[in-house]
């Protein structure tokens, strides 16, 4: 049987890498994507000495320019894409003051941009291949943070970039028919990565067991959901 064609965005670390590394051990190929292409192809020389099937595509996603050029990559290449996972994130909110005047213009632009933008360009341009080829997963990577239960104010900008993911994921969800096609999004928990930071209780390993799970989900699982470790949570 042919691999499925997985794309994960910030796959040269963190979770992007935990969960590529996932995908290829279950016969995926993957696309790693990330902005640092020496610490990318670093990364994924390492899978491929485990003998992974797995490519780099370097690109910054907070630019409109690299996200088309990764499309029309996926296109010319491969011509399907089975599993999308938009797990590249920033979180540059410096503020610690607990003010709505806080809000900074160039972290909020760069941080949507970021988490909103480019899983939104990503969606819309690589969803049709899914449906050309009739099966398609698409995993939002959020957070609880986005959730209007669980903003903070100490990181505004993230808050918001989450939040607009989080209403991305619902509308995309109700453009596909949700059984071929479906698209979650997900909060890993607090994880133990660059942006965690070391005092988060979570291991990789469990921050990125929810994004497998949507990743794979039969013609049963849910469409248009959000989820921590595949149960359900607030909007
Ligand atoms: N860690 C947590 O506690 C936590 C909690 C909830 C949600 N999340 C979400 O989980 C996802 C993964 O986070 P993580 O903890 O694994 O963070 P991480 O270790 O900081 O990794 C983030 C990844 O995103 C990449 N990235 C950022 N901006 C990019 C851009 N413009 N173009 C391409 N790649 C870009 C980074 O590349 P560089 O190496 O080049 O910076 C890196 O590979 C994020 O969406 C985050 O918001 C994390």
């Amino acid at each position: 049987m042919k691999p499925r064609i997985a794309v994960v965005t910030g796959a040269n670390k963190g979770m992007g890498r935990a969960v590529s590394e996932k995908l290829a051990s279950q016969n995926y190929h993957v696309v790693m994507v990330g902005r640092n292409e020496s610490a990318l192809k670093k990364t994924a020389i390492e899978l491929i000495e485990k003998k992974y099937s797995v490519e780099t595509f370097t690109a910054d996603i907070s630019q409109k320019e690299d996200c088309e050029k990764l499309i029309e990559h996926i296109d010319k290449k491969h011509g399907r894409l089975d599993v999308l996972i938009n797990n590249a994130g920033i979180f540059i909110d410096e503020s610690k003051e607990c003010s709505d005047l806080a809000f900074k213009d160039d972290v909020m632009k760069q941080t949507m941009e970021t988490n909103a933008m480019a899983p939104y360009r990503l969606m819309k341009g690589l969803i049709p291949l899914m449906r050309k080829n009739g099966y398609g997963r698409v995993v939002n990577v959020s957070s609880g943070l986005g959730s209007f239960e669980g903003a903070a104010s100490y990181c505004l900008s993230y808050s918001v970039s989450k939040a607009t993911l989080n209403m991305l994921t619902k509308l995309f969800a109700s453009e596909v028919d949700g059984i071929k096609i479906k698209v979650n999004a997900i909060c890993p928990g607090w994880v133990q990565t660059d942006m965690g930071g070391k005092g988060a209780p979570r291991t990789i390993e469990q921050g990125i067991s929810g994004m497998f799970w949507a990743a794979t989900l039969d013609e049963t699982g849910p469409n248009g959901g959000f989820f921590r470790d595949g149960s359900p949570i607030d909007w």
